[in-house]
C-alpha cells in the first residue's frame, strides 16, 4: 500500500530525512518511532502530499504523491500532529465540512457520521462546539474525522499525545476494531512504545532522519536482547536527549568559553 525508495528531505543544510527505504502492506499497522527531531513528521508530510521530496520515490496505492496528489489524498486520512478541527463548528458540523470536501454522497455521509461519532463515543455531543471539548475529544473527533470518506490509509502523527491511559487504550481499541472491520493500512507516529508494542504489526525506528531498524516488536526486542520495545528503542537510538533547546544551550556555553578566553 505503501512503497517508499530512498526518500530524502533537505531542509538547506539540514537532512531531516535521509535516504529511507521502506513498504507498508495493505492492512497492516505499522508504527515510525524516533526521538524528537528524527525526521517522522517529515516523512509524513511527503507522503500526504504536504511537501515535496528532495530525492527518491514515494508510492502510495500505486500512485506517485507528486505527480497525482489529489487521487492520492482521497485514498488517505490524516490525524496531525497539531490539532486541525475547526473550533468554532460543532462535532458534527466538522465531519460534515470534511465529508462535503471529500464528496461523500450525502446518505453515506450521514451514515457513516454517525457511525462514527457513536464508535468514538461523540454522537450525544454532536452538537457542541469543538472549543467545549476536551483535548481527548478533540482527538477522537479528529480521527472520527479521518476516517470519514473511507480511506484505504489512515496517517496517525502522535494521535495519542496528552491523552490519559484509558483515552489512550480506547482510542486504539477503535482503531484496530476500524482496522479490521476495513482492512485500513495504519501508519502511526508515538512516543508512547508500550502503545507501539501492543498495536503495531511493524515497526521501524527512525534517527537523525535514518531507518536504524526495522521489524515486528518481537524481532526488534530479540535484535537488541530487550525485554520490551522502550528498552530496544533506547538501545537502538541512545539516551542522549534531541533536543534543539539543549543543543543552543550548550552552543552559549561554548560561545560565553571563548569570549572567556579572550
Ligand atoms: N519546514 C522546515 N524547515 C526547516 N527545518 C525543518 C522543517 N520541518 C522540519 N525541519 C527539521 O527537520 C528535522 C525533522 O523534523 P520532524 O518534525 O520531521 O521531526 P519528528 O521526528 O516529527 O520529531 P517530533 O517527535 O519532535 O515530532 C528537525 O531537525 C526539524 O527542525
Ligand atoms: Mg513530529
Amino acid at each position: 500500500m505503501i512503497k517508499v525508495e530512498h526518500l530524502v528531505k533537505e531542509f538547506g543544510e539540514v537532512k531531516a530525512v535521509d535516504d529511507i527505504s521502506f513498504e507498508v502492506a495493505a492492512g497492516e499497522i505499522f508504527a515510525f518511532l524516533g526521538p524528537n527531531g528524527a525526521g517522522k513528521t517529515t516523512s509524513i508530510k511527503m507522503l500526504t502530499t504536504l511537501l515535496k521530496p528532495t530525492g527518491g520515490t514515494i508510492t502510495i496505492d500505486g500512485l506517485d504523491p507528486v505527480v497525482k496528489p489529489l487521487e492520492v489524498r482521497q485514498r488517505f486520512g490524516i490525524v496531525f500532529q497539531d490539532p486541525s478541527l475547526d473550533q468554532e463548528l460543532t462535532a458534527f458540523e466538522n465531519m460534515e465540512l470534511h465529508g462535503v470536501l471529500y464528496h461523500v454522497p450525502r446518505k453515506i455521509r450521514r451514515e457513516r457520521i454517525e457511525m462514527l461519532l457513536k464508535l468514538f463515543e461523540l454522537w450525544d455531543r454532536r452538537d457542541s462546539f469543538v472549543r467545549e471539548f476536551s483535548g481527548g475529544m478533540k482527538r477522537r473527533l479528529e480521527i472520527a474525522r479521518g476516517l470519514l470518506h473511507t480511506p484505504k490509509i489512515l496517517f496517525l502523527d502522535e494521535p495519542t499525545l496528552g491523552l490519559d491511559p484509558q483515552s489512550r487504550k480506547q482510542l486504539w481499541t477503535h482503531v484496530k476494531y476500524l482496522n479490521e472491520t476495513e482492512g485500513v493500512t495504519v501508519f502511526l507516529t508515538t512516543h508512547y512504545m508500550d502503545e507501539a508494542e501492543r498495536v503495531a504489526n511493524r515497526v521501524a525506528v527512525i534517527d537523525h532522519g535514518k531507518i536504524v531498524a526495522l521489524g515486528s516488536p518481537d524481532e526488534l526486542k530479540k535484535q537488541t536482547n530487550s525485554e520490551s520495545l522502550e528498552e530496544a528503542f533506547l538501545a537502538l537510538t541512545g539516551s542522549s536527549i534531541r533536543d534543539e533547546k539543549a543543543d543552543s544551550a550548550a552552543q552559549m556555553r561554548e560561545i560565553a568559553k571563548m569570549w572567556s578566553r579572550k
